[in-house]
């Protein structure tokens, strides 16, 4: 019995049991897999306690999503849609053309990204203030630069998307049958060029646009950084859920964690179409990736789905998962990611030392 059930109180589980017309001589008798079965009726009575931990763990999520909401909301100006359901900007024509040589797509994919993301934080927050608990702001922050590209807004941003160091490791790690990150391993770099220096992942200006190969290198980098993003968020879920002690808190988590896997997975698709080129303002390649010494199974640019790999333990058979999982310090696993991909290249102390706190917090939390 894990502790939320205890928490839940016993009465209701008898209740629930005695309601369904079983016949149970006492909590001793209850079977581990009878009581799975009354954790809807916890739900449905919002009986469970919201913790401590429940709330730190969703300002944490909504920290990370106002993040995820500036960095697409930057990318929906220049290479997306803007529109009434995302407001901002007015399209690149030069920036969008080249998105769209990875997929004809992919202006509507990332307004829906984008529009997904709004979603995301204003929900959690919307949440936290109907259960007493407060929201996550984080507007005085917003002090980065815009690009004076054209089409972009001329305001003060949480992230910067023009000096990105992108981790590519994601493109090999899903593709790996014989290892996890859960187990120690790590991963070869799709774009090794990419993941080393700084680079724009949107143009800095119109002088950015002048040479057609260059802007298809920015609009490769943001293809390859959109599958970044989410596959963080892909894993960040399910990693708190295991800190969740709330049945709703943790169907939240469960209902949004999927959708960021969504994400993860059309933009893991639309990277495998980024054209090979070297970027002749800064040398940056982008190699074929299906050619030696790239090629083979972990590189394909076909396989779009999870290779099945190990988890647990190696005694079982591989399964496809998302990866990695491990709740242990997941929350910080976040920040240090993002932090070292560059988004908050020019950010102050005083956001880190907030960003580092909701983390710790969240981390800090345990299930019961
Ligand atoms: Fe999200
Ligand atoms: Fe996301």
């Amino acid at each position: 019995m894990d502790q939320s059930t205890k928490h839940a109180g016993n009465t209701t589980s008898r209740r629930s049991f005695l309601r369904g017309g079983l016949a149970v001589g006492g909590a001793g008798a209850i079977g581990a897999g009878l009581l799975t079965s009354v954790v809807p009726a916890f739900a449905a009575e919002k009986s469970s306690y919201i913790t401590k931990g429940d709330i730190a763990i969703l300002r944490f999520l909504a920290a990370a999503e106002i993040i995820e909401t500036d960095l697409w909301q930057q990318y929906n100006e220049l290479g997306g849609i803007p529109d009434s359901e995302v407001p901002g900007g007015s399209g690149n024509a030069a920036y969008t053309t080249a998105l769209e040589v990875l997929d004809g797509d992919m202006p509507q994919y990332v307004h829906d990204n984008t529009e997904d993301e709004i979603s995301h934080f204003k929900f959690i927050n919307a949440y936290l203030i109907a259960n007493g608990a407060d929201p996550v702001n984080l507007d005085k922050f917003r002090t980065l630069p815009s690009s004076q590209a054209t089409g972009a807004q001329n305001i003060g941003r949480l992230t910067n998307l023009m000096k990105l160091t992108v981790d590519t490791s994601w493109w090999v790690k899903y593709r790996s049958r014989t290892k996890n990150p859960d187990f120690g391993d790590t991963f070869a770099q799709a774009i090794p060029a990419l993941s080393k220096g700084q680079f724009p992942a949107i143009p800095r200006n119109n002088a950015d646009l002048s040479d057609p190969t260059h802007v298809q290198a920015i609009a490769n980098t943001a293809g390859f950084h959109f599958a970044f993003i989410e596959q963080g968020g892909t894993s960040l879920y399910p990693s708190l859920a295991q800190r969740v002690t709330n049945v709703e808190v943790l169907r939240i988590l469960l209902s949004i964690g999927p959708t960021e896997t969504a994400h993860f997975q059309t933009w893991m698709d639309k990277a495998g179409n980024a054209p090979a080129l070297t970027d002749p303002t800064n040398g940056l390649v982008f190699p074929d990736l299906n050619s030696p010494p790239f090629g083979g199974e972990d590189f394909q640019t076909n396989l779009i789905m999870p290779e099945p790999t190990i988890f647990l333990s190696r005694k079982f058979p591989p399964c496809s998962i998302i990866r990695p999982t491990e709740t242990k310090g997941a929350a910080m696993g976040a920040v240090k990611a993002l932090t070292a991909d560059g988004l908050f290249i020019g950010q102050s102390k005083e956001f880190f030392a907030v960003l580092q706190t909701l983390a710790q917090q969240a981390d800090a939390a345990y299930r019961g």
